[in-house]
């Protein structure tokens, strides 16, 4: 695992950027493993100034998302369906019938987990896939566990995530459930890259780097992973040796 320090997520933002518009230059049809938060927000701006400038083309790229809220229209501002749209799909030429998410509304969540998880496949595995991570080292919505979650699956949402998240659904209900890539599936990406800003972030990080594989600590999962890349800044940062 490669930890590299930079000053804030401006900077952080235009080298995964630039990294996410390489790999389109090389292969056009690259599969592309999104996450929503406030972390990959600074990367999406970068994505979408490089489009702006002629840089780059979505046009035959596919994207899959880590998670999507249960019980939450898709058309509701807070889904991740309308987050990818705002943040991304909306400002770049992407095919939007090859944006792909979780439907979190499925009546058979089961079969809608398969039909995901089977469609990554389909198209060949991700290649290059972004993270954040929660202050409780999920990676997707992989909560604390006492064993790995391996294909797409129902999760109950953590306390310390719904506290996380709550600030964005004010005066209303938050979901306390969603559905998620699991750990395995996250893992089979080519290349993986996690952003990890502010001090809220950092014991998370110093576990997921220095300490124990364990499924408590999702995040630590990736320490067997041979292509990873970990993007934080200082305050992040702050309490790994
Ligand atoms: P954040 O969330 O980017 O909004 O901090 C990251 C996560 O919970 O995975």
């Amino acid at each position: 695992m490669k930890v590299i320090t930079l000053n804030d997520e401006i900077m952080i933002g235009q080298v995964i950027g630039d990294r996410f518009c390489a790999l389109l230059q090389e292969n056009p049809s690259a599969v592309l493993g999104l996450a929503t938060g406030a972390s990959p927000i600074p990367t999406y701006q970068c994505t979408i100034s490089r489009f702006k400038a002629g840089d780059v083309s979505f046009a035959k790229a596919h994207t899959f998302n880590l998670d999507e809220y249960c019980d939450l229209p898709a058309a509701h501002p807070q889904s991740y369906r309308s987050f990818m749209h705002t943040q991304l799909f909306s400002h770049i030429d992407i095919d939007p019938q090859n944006t792909h998410l979780l439907d979190g509304n499925a009546s058979d969540e089961t079969a809608e987990c398969s039909r995901f998880d089977a469609l990554v496949e389909q198209l060949g595995g991700v290649d290059l896939q972004l993270l954040g991570i929660g202050r409780n080292g999920h990676i997707g919505f992989n909560e604390p566990a006492d064993t790995f979650t391996q294909g797409s699956f129902k999760v109950q949402l953590a306390p310390s995530t719904l506290e996380a998240n709550s600030s964005y659904f004010v005066g209303e209900r938050m979901p306390t459930h969603a559905l998620t890539m699991g750990v395995g599936a996250i893992l089979r990406a080519k290349e993986i890259v996690l952003v990890a800003t502010g001090a809220s972030k950092a014991e998370a990080v110093k576990a997921m780097v220095q300490g124990k594989i364990t499924p408590q600590l999702p995040a630590s999962a990736l320490q067997n992973h041979p292509n990873v890349t970990i993007y934080l800044d200082p305050a992040a940062a702050s309490l790994l040796q």
